[in-house]
This record gives C-alpha cells, sequence and structure tokens, in this order.
C-alpha cells in the first residue's frame, strides 16, 4: 500500500502519471462508469499533458448518487449509532495518514501545487475527520423551561442528503472540510469535485468505504459544472448545498437552490487585505505577505492579494518582497521550487490579462509580470510572481479576484486610512493585520469587514476556527462547531404534560 514518497514521485517523474488511478464515478460504495459512456480528461498543470481520464457525469450519474445516498440515510446510515459514526470518521483520518504519500502526490499532479503543500492539504483533511469525529456523540440539544405543565427540547436532526461542490485549488481540503461535519451530523453526502482536479474526491471515497462508512454515504460524480453540478444543485433530493468558488457561479447555484428551497453556504471570492504598520514587526510581516499571495501560487480564495502598508515603510518594505519575489524559482510541483504552476490555460490567461491590463494603465510593476514555463522542462502552465505598487482603490487589480500570484499594493497614511482602505471592495473574506500594538490589532479586527481575521500571522487557525465570507464573499460558515451546526436541522417538540 505505502510506498514512499521518493518512489511515488520517481514514479510520477519518469512516467507522467501514476498506475492505479480510479477513473469512474464512486456510487453506492463501488466505481461505477458513467450512465453516457463518456470519460473525461485530466491534466497536469506543471506540463501541461493529460495524465488521467474519469467518467464525464451527467444527470443520469447524479440521479443514482442521490438516489444511493437517500437509500443510505433510511438505512444503514440514518440507523448508526452516534459513537459508531465517530469510530468511522477516526478511523478514515488515520487512514488518511497512512495513505498520505499517493493522495499528495496525487494531488499535486493534478492541481499543480508544490509536494509540501500537498501533503499539507492531506494532513489538514485528516485533521478534519479527526476534529469532527469528536464531536459526533456531543450534538446536544436543550431543554427548554415551559413551567411546569409542559417539557420542551430540541433535535438536532441531520439536514439529509448534502451536496459539496468543490473547486480545483484546495480539492482534498475543501471537500474534507465539507464532507467529515456533514457525516458528523449524519447526513449523506454526494460531491462533485472541480472538472480539473477530480482524482482525490475518488480516493476518498474508497477510503472512507475501507474505514466503515456504509455504502452510498458517500458518493462522487465528477464531470463539468453545467454537465454534473447543475443537475446536482438543481436536484429535488438535495437537502443541503455547500458550494465553494467563483461569485458568478455561487449566484447561479443559489438561484437552482431556491426553486427547491435548499439550504445552502456559499463559499466565494475574495480579495482579502494584509494591512502592515509601521510598527509591526517586519520580518514576520514580510513572510506573512509572501506566502498569504504566493503559496499555492495565489490561487486560494483567502489569499492576501492586497497589501496595505503605511506610507512611511511603504518604499523599504515593497522593495524587500519584490526581491524575494524576483529570486523564487518556479517549478514543477513535484520538484524542489518555491512556486509551482497555475492550475489551467484558461486561469494562466485571466491572471495574464489582469497584468497586461494594468501595465497598459501604467501601472508600477515591480516585479514578474509575465506567463512563464518550467525551467527544466520548458513545459507548463507558470505566471511569475507579481507586485503591483501602489493603486488607486478603484483599480481593477484592486477590486477584482485575480486569483493568481499578483500583490496589489496600497499605501495608506494611518490605521483608519488602512481600515477605509481594507473595507473598499465588495468582497469581505479574509484579513490580515500586522503590527505591536494590541489595542490598535483588535480595534481594526473589530472595524475590517472580514470573516476571519489573522493577527501577525497570515492564516493563523485551522480546522477549529470558523470560516467564511461576508457580502460578495459568501454567507455561512464552513470548519469549527459553526459547521455541524449547518449540517443540522433543529427540531424543536413542545409538550402538554
Ligand atoms: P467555478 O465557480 O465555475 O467552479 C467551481 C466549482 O463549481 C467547480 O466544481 C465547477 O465544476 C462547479 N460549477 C461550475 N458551474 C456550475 C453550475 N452551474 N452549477 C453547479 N456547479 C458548477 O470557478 P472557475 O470557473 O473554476 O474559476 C473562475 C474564478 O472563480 C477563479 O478565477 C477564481 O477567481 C474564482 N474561484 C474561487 C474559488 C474559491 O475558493 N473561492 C475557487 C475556484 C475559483
Ligand atoms: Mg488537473
Amino acid at each position: 500500500m505505502s510506498a514512499s514518497f521518493a518512489e511515488l514521485t520517481a514514479e510520477a517523474l519518469a512516467t507522467g502519471t501514476l498506475s492505479g488511478l480510479p477513473d469512474r464515478h464512486f456510487i453506492d460504495g463501488r466505481p461505477v462508469a458513467a450512465a453516457s459512456g463518456r470519460q473525461m480528461d485530466v491534466c497536469d498543470p506543471g506540463t501541461a499533458s493529460i495524465f488521467a481520464q474519469v467518467a464525464a457525469g451527467d444527470a443520469a450519474d447524479i440521479d443514482a448518487a442521490v438516489l444511493a445516498a437517500q437509500r443510505a440515510l433510511k438505512g444503514p446510515w440514518g440507523r448508526i449509532v452516534p459513537a459508531e459514526r465517530g469510530r468511522i470518521l477516526a478511523r478514515a483520518a488515520a487512514m488518511i495518514r497512512a495513505e498520505a504519500e499517493r493522495l499528495a502526490v496525487v494531488e499535486t499532479l493534478d492541481s499543480g501545487k508544490r509536494l509540501v503543500e500537498a501533503r499539507g492539504d492531506v494532513a489538514g483533511a485528516a485533521r478534519a475527520f479527526e476534529y469532527y469525529a469528536g464531536a459526533c456523540d456531543k450534538l446536544q440539544g436543550d431543554s427548554i423551561p415551559l413551567g411546569p405543565d409542559y417539557l420542551a427540547y430540541t433535535l438536532n436532526e441531520p439536514a439529509g442528503v448534502a451536496a459539496q461542490i468543490v473547486p480545483w485549488n484546495y480539492p482534498i481540503s475543501t471537500l474534507a472540510r465539507g464532507l467529515a461535519p456533514a457525516l458528523a451530523a449524519g447526513c449523506a453526502v454526494v460531491a462533485k469535485p472541480a472538472e480539473q482536479t477530480p482524482l482525490t474526491a475518488l480516493m476518498l471515497a474508497d477510503l472512507l468505504l475501507r474505514a466503515g462508512l456504509p455504502a452510498g454515504t458517500f458518493n462522487v460524480v465528477t464531470g463539468t459544472g453545467p454537465g454534473a453540478g447543475a443537475p446536482l444543485v438543481a436536484h429535488p433530493g438535495i437537502d443541503h448545498v455547500t458550494f465553494t468558488g467563483s461569485v458568478v457561479t455561487g449566484i447561479g447555484v443559489m438561484r437552482a437552490a431556491a426553486a427547491n428551497v435548499t439550504r445552502l453556504v456559499l463559499e466565494l471570492g475574495g480579495k482579502s487585505p494584509v494591512v502592515v504598520l509601521a510598527d509591526a514587526d517586519l520580518d514576520a510581516a514580510l513572510e506573512g505577505v509572501l506566502g498569504a499571495i504566493f503559496e499555492n501560487a495565489g490561487q486560494i480564495c483567502s489569499a492576501g492579494s492586497r497589501l496595505i502598508v503605511e506610507r512611511r515603510i511603504h518604499a523599504a518594505f515593497v522593495e524587500r518582497i519584490a526581491a524575494r519575489a524576483r529570486s523564487m524559482k518556479l517549478g514543477h510541483g513535484l520538484r524542489e521550487c518555491d512556486m509551482g504552476p497555475v492550475n489551467s490555460p484558461t486561469q494562466l490567461d485571466r491572471i495574464a490579462g489582469f497584468v497586461d491590463r494594468a501595465t497598459a494603465r501604467g501601472a508600477r510593476v515591480l516585479c514578474g509580470g509575465r506567463r512563464d514555463v518550467d525551467p527544466q522542462s520548458g513545459r507548463g502552465w507558470f505566471f511569475q510572481p507579481t507586485v503591483l505598487d501602489d493603486l488607486a482603490p478603484d483599480d481593477e487589480a484592486v477590486t477584482s479576484e485575480i486569483f493568481g500570484p499578483v500583490l496589489a499594493v496600497q499605501i495608506a497614511d494611518d490605521a483608519a486610512h488602512a481600515v477605509e482602505l481594507a473595507n473598499g471592495t465588495e468582497f469581505a473574506l479574509a484579513a490580515g493585520i500586522y503590527t505591536r500594538d494590541f489595542a490598535t490589532a483588535h480595534r481594526l479586527a473589530r472595524e475590517i469587514d472580514a470573516g476571519q481575521v489573522y493577527i501577525n500571522e497570515y492564516f493563523a487557525g485551522g480546522i477549529e476556527t470558523p470560516f467564511g465570507g461576508n457580502r460578495r464573499s459568501g454567507f455561512g460558515r464552513e470548519k469549527g462547531l459553526e459547521a455541524l451546526r449547518s449540517y443540522c436541522r433543529v427540531k424543536s417538540v413542545a409538550a402538554r404534560l
């Protein structure tokens, strides 16, 4: 089972793929070919070449998966005692850790991300199952005082069949952060991974079955957004939708869910600010800003894609960032490098479009600004780490989510001005604050509109900390105990004695 990272990496680099990859949907506890018989290609962004094929699902496959989930809820999964649900999730966490090498190497091939980051994502997925495993038997309700003549209490019932629409930037970790609390709450799940990155979802489905999850409890249908995603979110058998992706698609998903009055959580884009005040520990701030925008080549919903820096330190600080960015080595995610490719040619064109337009407007490009390739192979979909300096609040590069390694710099006169700039977009997902003054830090944490605020360490927190957005970044919260509530329906029972 457990080949080492070195063996798997060597096989993948030598052959461009791995043997034994899943190529069909996972429905009702087994691999199932698309009803239409159609397959679609899966690409490695680091080489820009096809390395696998999976089923191209459509409404017929979605029907089969939703029916399987409904059967599981009425059958063994619906009857299982909560402590046993917890044992299954705990076993899944241990198995994800035991099979982490293969999951991580596949994630790197599929998404392009560096292996060190893929390993972190797989560890995060294991941690999500571990965290929610402990919550299954603690979903207590309340007893409600109505006086001596009544007995009243609440029940936390599972929402039912939950759909998970997963994007391509964090395939296994985004799926796990939705799937684990849904299962902990007692829901059954149908997931539709992104067409660009379908493989680890299929591997996870097989793993969960081996961990003891009853067949049909977790189903994966691969396919495109219009082909498989749209019929899933519009399906009358779906009771809850968790969607992570673009604002435009999210609005369509919300509309489709509205037709069936299906509850939903939307985790959409962001344009999150990192505020660096003059009194900050600038070495820590430098590392934080670099990680916030160049990790995963900037393809992170909560990326710190805007640097809001106090004028007194602006020139010296952005020069340090640019110097580090210029020295970053691009490369295939399976080799030693500082940044991998972007996920698709579509995404590459989108990023290049933003930067080309900024350049045409006369923006100051401190570093990068161009498409690139893996220096070792001359292939792949790469974009250089880029810093655009001193942008106006209404500049497109400040107001739009670019979703690539492009940092937009804004200059603030003081902390109050920094808050005004931070709140100057339609998004409100995350925000970072670097200062040594804790009173200022916590005041800014209140004043900045965001679902999560990181003080003196961007991306601080984990599965324990609730995560989600305000405004056009969406609504509802994932992670933490908040996520469990979103997969439960509260029923109150009141009896006259
Ligand atoms: P997208 O929102 O279209 O895709 C995300 C997921 O939604 C994929 O699984 C896709 O198959 C599915 N989907 C697409 N159309 C659907 C439909 N009608 N019904 C149900 N599901 C559907 O995003 P896309 O086109 O891949 O990327 C475009 C931009 O979106 C990116 O440049 C980025 O700005 C943003 N984005 C944000 C993400 C986030 O984490 N918040 C993740 C991915 C993209
Ligand atoms: Mg891919």
